[in-house]
């Protein structure tokens, strides 16, 4: 007797679900009975690290879009330095910094954290930026932590461009501003390496003797001890979204907060990074005087000239690029957590990107008033 099977589309369809089910099945009790050694120590057998290497590039590549917006430049120093400054405390104690080892506790994750130099070239900005903001899934690699703060990124990913060609010098050069005076074997016992850690504000803020690392830093001097306490209470709640402030404060205690936030605020104002006023336009002044009332957008200097609450900002002497980021994220609603911020974003939802421009380059090129008597007392331990 002769058995004839005929493939019919419908068996051939049956033969592919039961396959598919025992495949399941069988990764199921590979899950389950524990055979597979996850152990870090083991490593990947090779054709398993080259299939998770295929897989992350492709995925990356297929999932990132985002181009640098127009008004952006990735040669700008000033992106370059404050990538430089979040790279060194936000990235390095993972992959290492140029001419650094890579500490120990990182090299033993699986997957190790790659040596960033030797893979930039390999990827687009856009793919960059991908990685940094949305991290990667079961690897270890963190996700953005200021939510909406794409902008942000943009400052990284033109420091990652300039990696490749950094000694350990050259990085420290762009990174740190503040290589401290080594400290006695006795403090060093105690207190350990003296090294300028992620809470050291002048690597990008103004202190006593200098003025801001980067153009998107905000100046701190000239502003009330209130806002600063405020606003740094805010980054720390997760209240105002920033991949490079919400780790710096989510270091620092209440009694820290206060003392840093009367620290900043006793010093002298500083005056404009450029110019005067009797540069700005006509139109800037305008809005910064009388609001523009047809809109109903109030004029910006009843609530921020220094004589409103304690609580609202000095606008006067920051930088035109730092105004015009913070206007737009009030605009976007990605800066709208707080009261105070809710108040502000109103107003920026007014705005068109023409008087956004001609308001800030007014204020960057206006004196601060001194409103706090200097003190740039120090006193007290943090
Ligand atoms: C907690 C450790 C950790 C921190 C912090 C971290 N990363 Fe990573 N990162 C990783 C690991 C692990 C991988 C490897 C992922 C892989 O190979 O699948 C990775 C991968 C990457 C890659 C892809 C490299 C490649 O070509 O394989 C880039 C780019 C990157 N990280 C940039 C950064 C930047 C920039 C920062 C700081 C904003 C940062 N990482 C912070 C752990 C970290
Ligand atoms: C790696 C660079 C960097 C370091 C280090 C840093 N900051 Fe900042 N800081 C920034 C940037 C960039 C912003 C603007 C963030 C934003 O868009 O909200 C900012 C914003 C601020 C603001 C808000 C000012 C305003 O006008 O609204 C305060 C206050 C502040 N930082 C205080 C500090 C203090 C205090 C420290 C040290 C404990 C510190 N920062 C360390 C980069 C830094
Ligand atoms: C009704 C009061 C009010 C008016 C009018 C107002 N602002 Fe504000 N603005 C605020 C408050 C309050 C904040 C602080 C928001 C916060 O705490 O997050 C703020 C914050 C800002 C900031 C962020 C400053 C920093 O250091 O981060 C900018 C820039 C700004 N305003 C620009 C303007 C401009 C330009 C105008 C005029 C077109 C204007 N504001 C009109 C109340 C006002």
């Amino acid at each position: 007797m002769q058995v004839r099977f005929r493939l019919t589309p419908l068996r051939l369809l049956g033969g592919v679900v039961l396959l598919f089910a025992l495949t399941i099945i069988g990764a199921l009790l590979v899950a389950w009975s524990g055979v597979y050694s996850i152990a870090a120590s083991r490593g990947h057998p090779g054709w398993l690290n080259d299939f998770l290497e295929l897989g992350m590039r492709r995925s990356v590549q297929t999932n990132s879009a985002l181009s640098p917006p127009d008004h952006l430049d990735l040669d700008d120093p000033s992106l370059v330095q404050l990538g430089a400054a979040h790279f060194r405390a936000g990235c390095a104690p993972c992959h290492a910094a140029p001419g650094e080892p890579i500490n120990p506790i990182f090299e033993g994750m699986l997957p190790t954290p790659p040596r960033l130099e030797d893979y930039v070239d390999t990827w687009e900005d856009e793919d960059l930026h991908w990685i940094v903001y949305h991290g990667l899934q079961y690897a270890g690699m963190p996700a953005w932590s200021g939510a909406d703060r794409e902008d942000e990124v943009w400052a990284v990913v033109a420091f990652l461009r300039r990696l490749p060609e950094l000694d350990r010098e050259g990085f420290r050069a762009l990174a740190g501003r503040t290589d401290l005076a080594p400290s006695s074997p006795e403090t060093f016992v105690k207190e350990g390496r003296n090294a300028a850690g992620l809470t050291a504000c002048a690597r990008c803020h103004d202190d006593a003797e200098r003025d801001i690392a980067s153009s998107l830093a905000p100046r701190l001097s000239g502003q009330s001890a209130a806002y600063l306490k405020l606003t740094l209470e805010d980054y720390r709640a997760n209240r105002r979204q920033s991949g490079i402030m919400e780790p710096v404060a989510a270091e620092l205690t209440d009694d820290q907060i206060d003392q840093l936030a009367d620290y900043f605020a006793g010093l002298s104002p500083r005056p404009p990074l450029k110019g005067d006023a009797s540069d700005a336009s006509e139109m800037g002044r305008d809005i910064a005087e009388n609001g523009i009332p047809d809109r109903g957008v109030g004029a910006c200097m009843s609530c921020h000239g220094g004589m409103a609450e304690e609580t609202y900002p000095v606008l006067a002497g920051q930088s035109q690029t730092y105004l015009q980021n913070q206007l737009r994220l009030f605009r976007d609603g990605v800066r709208a957590e707080t009261p105070q911020a809710e108040l502000m974003s109103a107003v920026a939802a007014r705005l068109e990107d023409s008087e956004i421009d001609a308001v800030s380059a007014y204020f960057a090129a206006t004196t601060p008033v001194v409103r706090n008597t200097p003190t740039a007392d120090t006193g007290g331990e943090l």
